[in-house]
């Protein structure tokens, strides 16, 4: 399977973007500090699929949220991942398609999503690259 390497450095704070990996969207987000709180400071146990932003980044790097751009509903394409674009009720993405919100973590946090966007397997290979896959 083929792997998908981005370089992460023009990615500012608050920013995110759609990249493709095996065909499939792909968002890259650099979370401000603002975010991380937010996510943070939610109750795990609260959740309909019970993460921590922790649990979906990688450590010392939790401002990089890195997702599946599908959602976990029936497949459509979530808005966010790009300046000015709708990011729903929760500040992370929301899909237009029957209204599922994702939080700053990618968490799913209302509408009929029944899971968070999945996290795909990567690695960083510098402070600015990461390879996918
Ligand atoms: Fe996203 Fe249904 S496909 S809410």
């Amino acid at each position: 399977l083929s792997t998908t390497e981005l370089d992460l450095s023009a990615i500012e704070p608050g920013m995110a973007i759609k990249a493709s990996f095996r065909k499939q969207p792909l968002f890259v987000r650099n979370l401000t500090p603002a975010e991380i709180a937010e996510a943070d400071k939610v109750p795990v146990s609260s959740l309909r699929d019970p993460q921590t932003l922790e649990d979906r980044t990688k450590e010392g790097k939790t401002n990089w949220l890195i997702t599946l751009g599908v959602c976990t509903h029936l497949g459509c394409v979530p808005l966010g991942a790009g300046e000015g674009e709708n990011r729903g009720p929760f500040g992370g993405y929301f899909c237009p398609c029957h209204g599922s919100a994702y939080d700053t973590a990618g968490r799913i946090r209302q509408g009929p999503a029944p899971t968070n966007l999945q996290v795909p397997d990567y690695a960083f290979t510098s402070d600015t690259v990461v390879v996918v896959g």
